[in-house]
């Protein structure tokens, strides 16, 4: 009995040094300690012991018991001690690294540019208008001095709406300014941005929809030199201080005098143009937009008196400004909503 009280003692301490979790240690400790644990039943066969003996055994049986024990809290302790150190180490937060970057969204570059350029006429009093894209033969084309047998009608190439009655898709923008006069009195500073239709095939540098912006003033002794001093302001506005204007008279059936705006295309700034140039061919100058001073029955279509008060009006296709702002030669690009393309602006 002796001897089978040394087996367990040792074996327990053996098993106890090569546990290696809490667990294991807990499993050890219901072998030994358990009520069904080998040293508590060894307890048992004490009475099969002879009187003499009992003492000495069961002071023995209480040492190996103690000695369990004591073995069972230290193992237990170390490992414990051990997992805490471990998961402490995995779960550490390192406060100095860098966040998550989540991807962000931005402007899209054609309203970007349209965004530079409200943001310039603002800057000089005009406000900012809007009208229908839908609109109706008189405000697109009667009321701007563009009658039914006009020839200026077969150049817009006019989208109708179908079973829409009069209802057409805007080809410009101009239309804002009959609405605008006949809604509101001079004086009168407004732009209106915003996406026009034509009946045009996609390429380079045709698409069926794309951007405008009009804009217009009217007041009492508006001039020319008005004019010429708000789109130059403009222009070196958003192309920079040193660029080149040049107004060449044109024709529109709206304005009188009319007038197309060119820049001074950037190659030219060393003095003569680039033959090779991408951007203007070698032709040194780039159409930018058209304007002139309102026709008196553009005035009279909004309810003004002619003779009281005048004014001028321009427009320009945003597209072909952001085109030229950065340096790209396919007005798809801007329509495409390929976003590798997109995420670079
Ligand atoms: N509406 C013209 C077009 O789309 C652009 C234009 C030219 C607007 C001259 C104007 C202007 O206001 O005065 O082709």
């Amino acid at each position: 009995m002796k001897a089978a009280l040394e087996q367990i003692r040792q074996d327990a301490l053996a098993a106890l040094q090569a546990a290696t979790t809490e667990a294991e240690v807990e499993q050890l400790r219901v072998r030994y300690l358990g009520r069904k644990g080998s040293l508590t039943e060894i307890v048992r066969t004490l009475r099969d012991a002879s009187p003499e003996e009992r003492p000495a055994l069961g002071a023995a049986i209480n040492e190996a018991k103690r000695e369990v024990e004591a073995r069972l809290a230290e193992v237990g302790g170390r490992l414990a001690g051990e997992s805490l150190a471990r998961s402490l180490a995995e779960d550490r937060i390192d406060v100095t690294q860098p966040g998550r970057q989540r991807p962000r969204g931005h402007v899209h570059p054609l309203r970007a540019i349209e965004d530079e350029i409200v943001d310039i006429f603002t800057g000089m009093g005009f406000r900012v208008a809007e009208g229908p894209e839908i609109e109706d033969d008189f405000h697109n084309f009667e009321a701007l001095n563009i009658p039914h047998d006009h020839p200026a009608r077969d150049s817009h190439d006019t989208l109708f709406v179908e079973g829409g009655g009069e209802g057409l898709l805007r080809t410009h923008t101009s239309p804002v300014q009959v609405r605008v006069m006949r809604a509101s009195r001079p004086p009168l500073r407004v732009i209106a941005p915003g996406t026009v239709f034509r009946r045009d095939d996609l390429d380079p540098t045709h698409s069926p929809m794309f951007q405008q912006i009009e804009g217009f003033m009217v007041d009492e002794q508006v001039t020319f030199a008005d004019l010429k001093g708000v789109l130059s302001h403009f222009l070196r506005r958003f192309f920079g201080a040193e660029t080149g204007v040049r107004f060449r008279p044109s024709f529109f059936p709206f304005t009188e005098p009319s007038a197309e705006v060119d820049i001074a295309c950037p190659c030219t700034r060393g003095g003569t143009a680039d033959p090779a140039c991408r951007v203007c061919k070698g032709g040194a100058w780039l159409e930018i937009l058209g304007c002139g001073m309102m026709h008196p029955a553009v005035l009279r279509a909004g309810g003004l008196d002619p003779d009281a008060v005048q004014g001028f009006a321009f427009g320009a296709g945003i597209d072909r400004l952001a085109l030229l702002r950065y340096g790209l030669d396919d007005l798809r690009l801007l329509y495409d909503n390929d976003v590798r393309f997109l995420s670079q602006f």
